[in-house]
């Protein structure tokens, strides 16, 4: 085994209620998980990274977490944890799982502890919980009004995100020593790293000054906050971390979820800080050729191998609703797997799932009753089979599936399928190096990332299609035109003509 695997893993992201069903009970659970992992093995992708599964009233599907070492009966028992893992290893797949330090759930014992000691209590110190007649500051929550809700004796108590996700306070030695442990728990089980939530989060200024314009906050941005979010102790928090990390043989890994902008994210990684960072660059740059070429340039300043390339998750719209094509999804997926370092996928992606319109009395997430704003459209289960109810379960689905779901299906072999699985065939035949130098070009509506000299990827971002650089084209995401060209919305990865691939 190469000891850096992460460097320049593939990595994809499976949403654990949402992928298989083993129990009849409409929500995935572990149990379907492992019984599904060859579907990941045979797409070719390194590694799974699981969000949370952990017990939690689910109030944030799992984000609000009540006890950090064990398993949401709803998904099974450390057993099944156990046996995903080893399942997972048989298969060579590594195991990357979610950890929430910035905030628990409401129900976590210890925000529960705090509530009935009282205002002044050592119990509630583990929490930010301040006096006032009104909230102490002017903080906003990311899923909308106030980041303040108020007990029953008059204190008030922060929470970056939902009511029912109290923020920790890091000031507080106990938290520190409380995640140490958590973090062991997981590396002794065998968990081959964590992707840590909110890794930008967790400090907060001194004395929780008013920010000076609250109404800058967009929704679902804590970076906005930024004093709350960003702040220079945190690295101290991942150094402390990564010693832990590296005390295990072999080291485990830290991937950071860190949406600042790309120049801000890269410095969260290197020796001593986060192994990598899950980047929200390519997630929030629109379809624009010099948007990407200069979201890559500035990824690309960052350590080799602790940048990814990602453009989906569980909380962003799906992208081929997003770039408004399904084409487009499929460009980029090339586009991630052909640059140099670690790239993401969510599950789903590789099927070309668009953006579910949920009927709004069927939408679950928090941030919906919140704000308006719902994350439940890129949320909807997997279709496996080509018919209702798509072998995801045998019960109605925790989201509804849409009509005509099952031309997505794994089963149906959607084009973005095949063009997932050959990509990453070929990524792992190409003589790539995470440590490639990529040069960054955006001409008029082409966007061209050259890689180490001899390879481009090429996307036409324009409504015309364009001539291909000399040289031979390896894989398109669409088929060329009878000229050779690239069309609209299609992308090309190539060995440039004269140039050799230094091995
Ligand atoms: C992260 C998660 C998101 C969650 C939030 C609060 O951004 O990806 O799903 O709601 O943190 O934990």
């Amino acid at each position: 085994m190469r000891e850096a695997w992460w460097r320049d893993a593939v990595v994809y992201q499976i949403y654990p209620r949402s992928f298989a069903d083993s129990d009849a009970d409409g929500v995935g659970d572990l149990p379907g998980i492992t019984a599904r992992l060859d579907h990941v093995a045979r797409l070719g992708a390194d590694a799974v990274w699981l969000t949370p599964f952990q017990p939690s009233p689910q109030a944030d599907h799992g984000y609000d977490v009540s006890d950090y070492t064990g398993v949401d009966p709803l998904f099974g028992d450390l057993d099944a944890f156990d046996a995903l893992l080893a399942r997972a290893h048989e298969l060579g797949l590594r195991v990357l799982i979610d950890v929430v330090p910035n905030h628990c759930s409401s129900a976590h014992p210890l925000f529960r502890a705090a509530l009935a000691a009282g205002p002044g209590s050592p119990e509630r110190a583990r929490f930010h919980f301040a006096d006032g007649d009104s909230p102490p500051n002017n903080w906003p929550s990311v899923f909308g009004g106030p980041a303040w809700t108020r007990v029953p004796d008059g204190q008030w108590y922060l929470h970056l995100y939902d009511s029912s996700q109290p923020d920790w306070n890091w000031d507080d030695p106990r938290t520190a020593e409380l995640f140490d442990d958590v973090l062991r728990f997981w590396f002794d089980r065998g968990v081959d790293g964590l992707r840590i939530d909110v890794a930008y989060g967790m400090v907060k200024a001194p004395g929780l000054p008013d920010l000076p314009d609250p109404d800058a906050m967009e929704p679902m941005r804590l970076r906005a906050n930024t004093l709350a979010s960003d702040r220079p102790e945190v690295h101290d928090i991942h150094r402390r971390w990564r010693s832990i990390a590296d005390s295990y043989d072999p080291p485990r890994v830290l991937v950071g979820e860190v949406n600042l902008p790309p120049e801000r994210a890269v410095g969260y990684t290197g020796p001593g800080l986060l192994h990598q960072v899950f980047a929200f660059g390519m997630v929030t740059a629109p379809w624009d050729a010099r948007a990407w070429a200069a979201t890559g340039t500035a990824l690309a300043t960052g350590t080799p191998g602790g940048v990814t390339w990602v453009v989906e998750n569980h909380d962003v719209v799906r992208t081929p609703s997003r770039y408004g094509s399904p084409a487009r999804a499929r460009a980029a997926i090339l586009a991630i797997l052909g640059l140099p370092g670690a790239a993401y996928l969510y599950q789903g992606q590789e099927l070309g799932l668009p953006e579910v319109d949920v009927p709004p009395d069927a939408r679950q997430d928090p941030a919906w009753a919140r704000s308006g704003f719902s994350r439940d459209g890129c949320r909807v289960p997997m279709p496996w089979t080509t018919d209702p109810p798509y072998g995801f379960s045998l019960a109605p689905p925790w989201l509804p599936f849409p009509p005509g779901w099952g031309q997505y299906a794994v089963e149906s072999d959607p084009p973005s399928l095949a063009l997932t699985r050959r990509a990453l065939e070929l990524r792992s035949s190409l003589p790539f190096s995470p440590d490639d130098e990529v040069v960054f070009s955006a001409d008029d509506d082409v966007f061209t990332a050259v890689r180490a000299g001899w390879f481009a990827l090429v996307i036409a971002m324009g409504d015309r299609a364009v001539p291909v650089p000399a040289g031979q084209v390896l894989l398109s995401s669409d088929p060329l035109t009878s000229d050779g060209w690239l069309p609209p919305d299609t992308a090309a990865w190539l060995r440039l003509s004269g140039a050799e691939p230094k091995i």
